[in-house]
């Protein structure tokens, strides 16, 4: 079967595609790819789904309802068997800060907020009061202050992401007529740009990246063409913590008077304090003339409750694309900044309160926690010669093998509870540091585990691992429509009572 993979890894992409098109159409072939589908889900289905016999289960709204007492304590019992896991720094990214006072006071501001809709901006100005302050203060902390860069806030980075797109598609069609858009992405860039090319009809131009797996800028430079909208970069990349060259490819995209998107929704809350502390930061925001948008994540860096990002573009011209008006609806004259309709005001209203009992002092003293705590692990990481770090990271810290397979580490450092992110192209496993791994002992705890597995791994070459076989055919089978398939059986399965 590997072999056959490999060969078939040769040959011309549409070719392949066109071939597994007609493999599926085969009613055998068909049949047995279906069978092999529900065997993983099947063996899947009691990782995904482990409280399938521990709690009531609802296939219908119950005739009756359930006590206030029976609900709350059902879930203070899930929350009881998942609350270590991410509180005690066991996992990747996910939840950034996570400390009780924090949460509580996030708590307390959603419970004073939980009706808020910014919808209704004549019933709750105080929702439309924090949103604003929200985009004023992150447009500050990104060099925007005196001029006239604005923004919206949004749901997440993905949906900052989304919209800044599909503004540059409008843009491009009302002022240059450019009805064939293309966008120039690095394949570093996080999947939202490809989620946005499907969503919008624009065409990715995908450019590689260097040794240190920053954007090639000779690459961007070859992909523009008349149909180019915006040049993507981010500060840091999800997949390596790398960043790419912003300074010069904004600068190519100013002088071809196209867009250009800063992608800091991981960084954006971490590299202006970096900065401020000393550390090499290479300039990425609004200082720089071609930087026309900037997605950057609240609730990543910026200590917010899930649920918030703020988008910010160079002036309104631009923002104007990214509005939705109609002036024809029998509901009346109706208006959104984003995608949703009605949205949570408590979720902006905790992010204002997360934004203003930070500080700048509280941002500091966190950057500063991170940054010399992913210090420390990027050390140990070297230190062990079996590994090594990709690129030059500030935090977010992903490292490799040439000697041994770092996806059977990554097994491993999970029967020790560890949520590492495997990675493809090039295999790799990455940790992003949080506040949540500054806690004493953690580092120290991830580099023991870490050392163990590697020496777990190479004394036991035999042991395929779980997960480590999964990971290393979705980087390489040449089947691509069928990976894809295996992904939406998988969602399928999240949504499985
Ligand atoms: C660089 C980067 N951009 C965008 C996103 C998407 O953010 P979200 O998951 O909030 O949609 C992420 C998420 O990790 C990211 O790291």
């Amino acid at each position: 079967m590997d072999t056959l993979m490999k060969q078939a890894g040769k040959l011309n992409p549409r070719v392949l595609a066109f071939l597994e098109k007609r493999m599926k159409n085969i009613p055998s072939v068909a049949k047995k790819i279906e069978g092999e589908y529900a065997e993983i889900m099947t063996e899947l289905e009691t990782s995904v789904k482990p409280y399938k016999n521990k709690f009531t289960t609802f296939t219908q709204i119950p005739a009756k309802g359930r006590s206030h007492a029976e609900i709350l304590g059902e879930m203070e019992a899930m929350r009881a068997l998942e609350e270590s896991h991410w509180k005690d720094g066991f996992i990747s990214g996910a939840v950034y800060h996570g400390d009780q006072e924090h949460i509580d006071f996030l708590n307390q501001v959603y419970a004073l907020n939980s009706q808020s809709n910014p919808l209704h901006a004549d019933v709750w100005p105080s929702a439309t009061k924090f949103e604003a302050e929200i985009v004023a203060m992150t447009a500050n902390m990104l060099s925007g202050a005196g001029t006239d860069v604005c923004g919206t806030l949004s749901s997440g980075g993905t949906e900052s992401i989304m919209l800044a797109m599909k503004t540059y598609r409008d843009w491009a069609r009302e002022t240059k007529g450019i009805t064939k858009p293309e966008m120039i992405v690095p394949v570093t860039a996080h999947a939202a740009f490809d989620k946005a090319s499907q969503y919008f009809n624009i065409k990715t131009i995908h450019v590689p990246v260097d040794e240190n797996f920053r954007a090639d800028l000779k690459a961007v430079k070859k992909a523009i063409s008349r149909n180019t909208i915006v040049i993507v970069g981010s500060a840091p990349s999800f997949p390596h913590g790398a960043i790419d060259p912003i300074a010069e490819m904004s600068e190519l995209a100013r002088q071809h008077n196209i867009g250009f998107h800063t992608d800091a929704c991981l960084g954006g809350f971490v590299l202006p304090w970096a900065e401020k502390l000393g550390y090499n930061v290479p300039a990425f925001d609004f200082r720089l003339a071609g930087v026309t948008s900037i997605s950057v994540d609240t609730h990543k860096y910026g200590y917010a409750a899930k649920g918030t990002s703020v988008i910010l573009y160079r002036n309104q011209e631009l923002r104007h694309f990214q509005y939705y008006t109609t002036t024809e609806w029998p509901g009346g004259l109706y208006f959104s900044p984003t995608f949703a309709g009605s949205r949570p005001g408590a979720l902006s209203a905790s992010c204002w309160a997360a934004l203003t009992a930070m500080g700048e002092e509280g941002y500091l003293t966190a950057t500063k926690r991170i940054l010399e705590t992913a210090e420390k692990i990027k050390q140990g990481i070297r230190e062990i010669p079996e590994l090594h770090v990709l690129g030059d990271p500030l935090f977010v810290v992903a490292f490799a093998s040439e000697s041994i397979n770092v996806y059977k580490v990554l097994d491993h450092m999970s029967h020790k509870k560890w949520s590492l992110n495997g990675l493809h192209k090039p295999t790799c496993v990455h940790l992003c540091v949080t506040l949540r791994h500054t806690q004493p002992g953690v580092a120290e705890r991830f580099l023991t585990d870490l050392r163990e597995a590697v020496e777990y791994v190479k004394g036991h070459p035999e042991e395929k691992g779980s997960m480590a076989p999964v990971y290393g055919m979705a980087a390489t089978i040449p089947m691509r429509g069928m990976v894809s398939d295996l992904l939406k059986k998988y969602l399928d399965l999240i949504f499985k009572v």
